[in-house]
């Protein structure tokens, strides 16, 4: 796969392909230059395109509005545009003029560029017998000879960070019937080989032995067991302590016997978003050799109508000791993640963690599918995500939360129990996971609203998964 990608960008300066695609602002003087009558439909306004057939070939013109107000996020739209045009006219082989980004933006932008031409070329065909993909190659002009080192590096770890949120797209479009819990090791093994990550994967017997409690409970309503995937990377080895991230892994939700309603159930095959957000990380990290440790936890389960599910009153253990009322068996994953989070900390010297999940409703009502919802008690850890997603351009809030908050899911037979009242879910969500993260600083991203689009928002997106926090997970590991 890897070699594919990284053949399908290249920097060339002295490469002629008949088809040219060229990058225009709004009233460019040099729109009228290409052909007097063009001007009439094709300003250079933001995303607007136009393709003008030559003797020789074909010109592509992309409207980017104006040059200097582009964010990450908008260079990344322009390019994922420039890819989709190519898609839309069968283009095979073209070259893109990038001076201008370049001369504005800094040879870094390469990472925005590669980041939208491949999110914007990516298509999940996996079940069709006929895709009609070709292989594709593009061609960067406009890099100056000095830059061309520089330029090589950001590439190449952009296509890495690139095939991680690919992956973890590839994960989240797979219908659950070809995604049960011991498929998402085996995929995440096999993508995962090579690097120099460990993957230890514990069975439903090892997962009682520990008394994971909460785990086994929801992935005992399922005849497809549950699992709990650990993900070791020591990409600094003289520091002995690592950054936990841990993600959701449930392959399909039906919400058990409280069971969703029919029209909420179409997308419960993404809930795994969380897991596999982590693995899509841990790639991009081992692969550019980032100095830094990660430990990574994936609790993996099914949560379903079986004798053996938990009925809406049980109270169940946890690997911590605390007992929990389970008023609502929809709301899962924060059960597994407790374990989950209870583990790491338990098994692994960890600095501060970071829980990724798809974990409310209430998020989506909140931010919609452009936001994620972000809950945390870490000051300097907020300040180094805050500067992560500055660099990804994706978009977070934070959501406060206070005593209050905690009292809502205060139990009376039990420690703790998994649901508040009707308000605030996502606050008393990721408050149920800070009662377990034992005072370490701790983050807490709900990608509920933003890991699936049934409609594409942006251009880098097509319907179906999104990879959203991927990239972020990734600069926040970075930092030094
Ligand atoms: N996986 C869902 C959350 C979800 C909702 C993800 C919509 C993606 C889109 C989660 O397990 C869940 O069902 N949460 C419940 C919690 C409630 C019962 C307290 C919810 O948000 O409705
Ligand atoms: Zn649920
Ligand atoms: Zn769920």
């Amino acid at each position: 796969m890897e070699d594919r990608e990284t053949e399908m960008i290249q920097l060339a300066n002295d490469r002629l392909t008949p088809c040219q695609l060229k990058f225009y602002e709004e009233d460019d003087l040099k729109i009228t230059m290409v052909e007097p009558r063009i001007n009439k439909f094709f300003q250079g306004k933001y995303l607007q395109t136009c393709c003008v057939p030559l003797a020789e070939g074909s010109l592509i013109m992309i409207g980017i509005g104006k040059m200097n107000t582009l964010g990450i996020h908008e260079q990344r739209e322009i390019f994922a545009k420039a890819a989709k045009v190519m898609r839309k006219y069968s283009i095979e082989e073209c070259t893109l003029e990038v001076l201008e980004f370049i001369k504005q933006y800094g040879i870094k932008s390469i990472g925005a560029m590669v980041e939208g031409l491949m999110l914007g070329d990516y298509a999940f065909h996996a079940y069709k017998q006929n895709t009609g993909l070709r292989d594709r190659k593009i061609f960067l002009k406009g890099i100056k000879k000095e830059d061309e080192t520089n330029a090589k590096k950001y590439l190449k770890e952009a296509v890495h960070r690139a095939e991680g949120i690919i992956f973890t797209r590839n994960m989240v479009n797979m219908p659950g019937n070809h995604l049960r819990p011991d498929d998402f090791v085996s995929y995440t093994k096999e993508f995962l080989e090579g690097t120099d990550i460990i993957v230890e994967v514990l069975t439903l017997e090892e997962i009682k032995k520990l008394n994971m409690d909460a785990l086994r409970s929801v992935g005992e309503s399922s005849a497809f067991s549950p699992c709990f995937m650990v993900l070791k990377y020591k990409g600094n080895p003289r520091e002995c302590e690592s950054f936990a991230l841990v993600g959701k892994g449930v392959t399909c939700d039906t919400g058990g016997y409280c069971l969703k309603a029919a029209d909420s159930m179409r997308g419960i095959k993404g809930d795994m978003a969380g897991g596999a957000s982590v693995v899509g990380a841990f790639y991009a990290l081992a692969k550019n050799t980032i100095k830094t440790n990660v430990v990574g936890v994936i609790p993996i389960c099914e949560n379903r109508i079986s004798t053996s599910s938990l009925l809406p009153g049980d109270v169940i253990s946890s690997m911590s000791g605390k007992t929990i009322e389970v008023l609502n068996t929809d709301a899962e994953g924060r059960l597994i993640l407790a374990d989950a989070i209870t583990y790491v900390l338990q098994k692994e010297k960890v600095t501060s963690l970071l829980t990724v999940a798809t974990l409310t409703g209430a998020v989506v009502n909140l931010f919609g599918f452009t936001i994620t919802g972000v809950l945390t008690d870490g000051e300097l850890l907020w300040h180094q995500f805050e500067e992560a997603y500055r660099k990804s351009g994706e978009r977070f809030c934070r959501i406060p939360f206070y005593k209050e908050h905690e009292k809502m899911i205060e139990s009376e037979i039990a420690d703790i129990k998994n649901v508040g009242e009707n308000y605030c879910g996502t606050i008393t969500a990721g408050l149920f996971l800070r009662a377990f993260a034992q005072g370490k600083p701790w983050i807490h991203l709900d990608i509920a609203g933003t890991a699936w689009v049934d409609q594409p928002v942006f251009e880098y997106q097509t319907k179906g998964a999104t990879g959203a926090s991927v990239s972020t997970i990734y600069y926040l590991c970075c930092k030094e």
